[in-house]
């Protein structure tokens, strides 16, 4: 007799973003004249830069021409695409071969993904709060979950403990939800975890195009041993406004092997089962992203959305509310005024000033107290939200 995945019963109801989205239609359909800013989902506002948009168009007209036209492309992405992502590994002094790279259409299926090559009943050892895939994803493969506390002593930057030996190990620099970034001293010290334990360490590097301070590390390969224990998930969706488009890859180096198996090849096993590939349109449109002027031009879009989080900083700072991010990363991480817990704030924030943001409670019981904003939204928006902010008494 056919049964349900019972691990089902063990998530919350809804995905923490469904969720949101679900309330804010709620509150929008009783106050239909409301203007509601969106400060929650770290979805993008600014268009596709131009260099991304030529090379799409170019694509589309090849695909209506015989001579030019592509069906199912490489299963592992096209090589210009790969050969582009392995020339941009370069700016960091890293070392990646084309080969080394499955292009994806993003990092959240990745991310979710990626645990089907390894033991179903392994112990995950995830950050408390952290992106919610990891967690829910674990839970539905039927994995144990070990959680290592983020909180205000450790800066939201928990460091390995050796009592407990995972086989998986999430990390995400710059953090989501909390914007928070290792530095190489601290990565280092994952790196060594893992390779004692023989773990791995999933890195989602996904945010990495919002650091701006040269001295922090933008990828795990650039820890000395994480050849050996590393896998880096990365996106085209913050960094080049990708969210729509959708494309990612994840970087598995040749050396990585388990039980003398290379866990590149079954990864790209496992995506020609299941994946056709990302189209070709997305990837000419992410090569070009790669490229000087495509670099260039996402810069423009990345300062901006910086100098939204630098003016929502600098008003939390006014109002003495404790905020970390913001700086290396596009999310805000907030202490909630007066104590109130995360849903509390939320609900304030959206009945009294029209704003929707995360409560932080929905990355993790540690996030409880704390409140998310991301600086994804247009200027005029978050100039606006700042105004509500600002008039509301805390
Ligand atoms: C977020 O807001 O945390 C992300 O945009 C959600 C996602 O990438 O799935």
């Amino acid at each position: 007799m056919i049964k349900l995945n019972e691990n089902f019963n063990k998530l919350k109801k809804n995905y923490l973003f469904a969720e949101i989205a679900r309330r804010t239609e709620e509150y929008k359909a009783k106050n239909p004249g409301a203007d509601v800013i969106k400060l929650g989902i770290g979805d993008v506002t600014l268009p596709l830069c131009k260099s991304v948009l030529d090379a799409m168009h170019e694509a589309v007209n090849e695909m209506g021409n015989a001579a030019t036209f592509k069906g199912y492309g490489p299963y592992e992405g096209y090589e210009f695409l790969r050969k582009a992502i392995s020339e941009s590994y370069l700016r960091y002094g890293i070392d990646i071969n084309p080969d080394e790279i499955y292009v994806s259409d993003g990092a959240k299926s990745d991310t979710a993904n990626i645990l089907e090559i390894f033991e179903a009943d392994g112990n995950v050892l995830i950050p408390n709060p952290t992106y919610p895939v990891y967690v829910d994803s674990s839970i539905l493969s039927g994995r144990n979950i070990s959680y290592i506390d983020a909180n205000e002593t450790n800066n939201f930057l928990p460091l390995p403990d050796y009592s407990v030996k995972p086989g998986i190990i999430y990390l995400c620099s710059p953090n989501n939800p909390t914007g928070a970034v290792y530095d190489k001293n601290q990565l280092k010290k994952w790196v060594d975890y893992a390779l004692e334990n023989r773990a791995i360490i999933l890195f989602d590097a996904a945010y990495e195009a919002f650091i701006e301070d040269p001295e922090l590390p933008h990828s795990i390969f650039e820890i000395e041993g994480s050849k050996d224990c590393a896998i880096e998930i990365c996106s085209f969706s913050k960094g080049a406004g990708f969210t729509g488009v959708r494309c990612g890859y994840v970087t598995i180096p040749n050396n990585l092997m388990i039980d003398g198996k290379s866990v590149g090849g079954m990864w790209l096993r496992r995506q020609s089962i299941k994946f056709n590939g990302t189209s070709y349109i997305t990837q000419r449109g992410a090569a070009a992203a790669l490229s000087e002027e495509g670099m260039e031009q996402a810069r423009h879009n990345i300062d901006y959305y910086k100098g939204n989080a630098k003016m929502l900083s600098n008003t939390l700072k006014e109002m003495n509310i404790w905020h970390i991010g913001g700086e290396n990363s596009p999310y805000i991480w907030l202490k909630c005024p007066n104590a109130m817990n995360s849903w509390e704030f939320f609900d304030i924030l959206l009945n009294n000033a029209n704003i929707v943001g995360t409560p932080g409670s929905g990355f993790g019981t540690n996030g409880e107290g704390f409140f998310r904003l991301s600086s994804f939204g247009s200027r005029e928006d978050v100039e606006k939200a700042i105004q509500r902010i600002k008039s509301l008494q805390f």
